[in-house]
């Protein structure tokens, strides 16, 4: 055809920089801008990429969202609307799931599941898939269709079947091509999609290979669109890659309705999965699993997976001190381990405290309570990996130094909470009543709290545990030890 004028357009990431440069403006990438000509009758599927995709993409999709006209308030229904009907998710791990989804799973939402590769991301889409596949009460009779670009339908098979998944409502598809994902499953007129994962998928017309931004974020808006139009739920998996965001669940956040990540420490089996935006609900909510042999299990006792084994022993240990800190809508006791060595060359080895936050209460253990810690090599650590971010734990990670120091263990269900000032004094912090209570029903049966903190309680005792408020690190030091 006749051809219009040259430009530049990068392999990788489909900028269009429209001049020559060594490496690639939007995306660094060295040597990956090409020539491409514009024609007015053809259109190069290879570098022509933002054209082809949408049409091809529009060919059988709508290309707005909506199409609405603006209305008189008072012709607007309110109260019921098309968000307040969630398709409940319960059964494998109780409601877990579809607490931390604001109360199930909204029809024609696009949901983002963000986390490091090997958390189990595919095991929770697999499982939730089995959910819904079971869900009787849906309007949609259609199947659950499962699409993996990273594994064969044979290997996530066998997964489903080692997680003792047996659902025939449940479809296995694996590809990596947007397009033939949508076309393949509109005959099934599925009742859901999950897509494994966003960093595999890519637009026939668009320049780059699956995984860069470009392709990541067309790739995301096309199933926006399809889920908008459908009706259908769609469950994305992103990996966060190495670099931080690029390319990874962040640059998605916008787009999508909801993103949940999940997150857990190599060493420890429990997985954190964490609502950090939801258009249909609260980011306060946050969902504890165990990772087993047959997949992600709820944990009955979330409160306690930051305590280490010792608090089922019988031995006492000297140096272990429990915080009480929320997270979302949780409360969890954490356990404080703190090692004094004396006569040493004065190391400081912290972990899952800040720094600064350790040389404070280290020098206000010091100077206000008389702890003579000058000639001690301190560690501090927290259990499972968790950091210690809030005040609250000031008091615990004290109490974990001077039981060390002095060598006198801390009786069990102790727990700590406050925070410290300059002057040794303990502060209030924030929900106090909801921190006690949870000690207390853990069967706790002391809690040091701050003493100004006691008049927010209103009572001194809860389910048989006794509240002691302290003024000061001393008065805490004398009622401890
Ligand atoms: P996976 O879901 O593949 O992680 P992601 O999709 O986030 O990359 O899970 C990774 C790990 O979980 C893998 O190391 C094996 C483990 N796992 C279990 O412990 N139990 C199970 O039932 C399954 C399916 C996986
Ligand atoms: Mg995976």
């Amino acid at each position: 055809g006749k051809t219009a004028k040259a430009s530049w357009v990068c392999t990788n990431c489909g900028g269009t920089p429209g001049q020559w440069w060594g490496s690639c403006p939007y995306c660094q990438s060295m040597g990956t801008l090409k020539p491409f000509v514009a024609s007015e009758d053809s259109v190069d599927g290879q570098t022509n990429g933002m054209k082809v995709a949408e049409s091809v993409v529009r060919s059988w999709l709508p290309e707005k969202l909506v199409v609405s006209e603006p209305r008189s308030l008072t012709e607007v229904s309110y109260g019921m609307n098309q968000h307040d009907w969630r398709i409940p998710l319960s059964g494998l791990f109780g409601t877990e799931i579809s607490r931390v989804l604001g109360g199930g799973l909204v029809p024609g939402s696009l949901v983002l599941v963000g986390g490091d590769p090997g958390v189990g991301k595919s095991t929770l889409l697999l499982q939730v898939a089995a959910m819904l596949a079971e869900v009787d009460i849906y309007v949609q009779r259609g199947p659950v269709v499962y699409v993996s670009g990273e594994e064969s339908i044979e290997q996530i098979g066998n997964r489903a079947h080692r997680m003792r998944i047996g659902t025939s409502n449940l479809y296995l598809y694996s590809s990596t091509d947007v397009e033939d994902i949508l076309e393949k499953i509109h005959p099934l007129s599925p009742r859901a999609l999950i897509v494994d994962s966003i960093q595999t998928v890519y637009l026939r017309g668009l320049a780059g290979s699956a995984g860069n931004v470009q392709q990541v974020k067309e790739c995301t808006s096309a199933l926006l669109r399809f889920a908008k139009q459908t009706n259908i739920p769609v469950l994305l998996v992103g990996h966060v890659t190495k670099s931080g965001d690029i390319a990874g669940p962040r640059v998605l956040e916008h787009i999508v309705d909801a993103v949940l990540y999940m997150e857990g420490e190599r060493y420890s089996s429990h997985r954190l999965l964490r609502s950090v935006k939801n258009r249909f609900g609260s980011t306060d909510e946050l969902g504890v699993f165990e990772m087993s042999q047959i997949g992600l299990q709820a944990v009955s006792n979330p409160s306690e997976i930051f305590l280490s084994e010792h608090h089922s022993d019988s031995e006492i240990l000297t140096g272990l001190a429990v915080a009480v800190v929320l997270d979302g809508s949780r409360t969890f006791l954490v356990e404080i381990q703190a090692l004094c060595v004396s006569g040493s060359t004065g190391i400081r080895n912290v972990n899952g405290v800040k720094e600064s936050k350790a040389d404070l209460i280290i020098a206000v253990l010091m100077k206000q309570a008389g702890i003579k810690l000058q000639d001690n090599s301190i560690f501090l650590n927290v259990v499972s990996g968790f950091q210690l971010t809030e005040t609250a734990g000031d008091l615990a990670v004290a109490a974990a130094i001077c039981s060390s120091f002095l060598e006198i263990p801390i009786p069990k269900g102790v727990a700590f909470i406050g925070e410290i000032g300059l002057g040794g004094e303990l502060r209030m912090v924030p929900q106090m009543d909801k921190r006690v209570n949870a000690v207390a029903k853990l069967g706790y049966n002391k809690c040091i709290i701050p003493k100004v903190a006691e008049k927010s309680l209103g009572a001194l005792h809860f389910d048989g545990m006794t509240v002691l408020g302290c003024r000061n690190l001393k008065e805490m030091i004398r009622s401890v030890f």
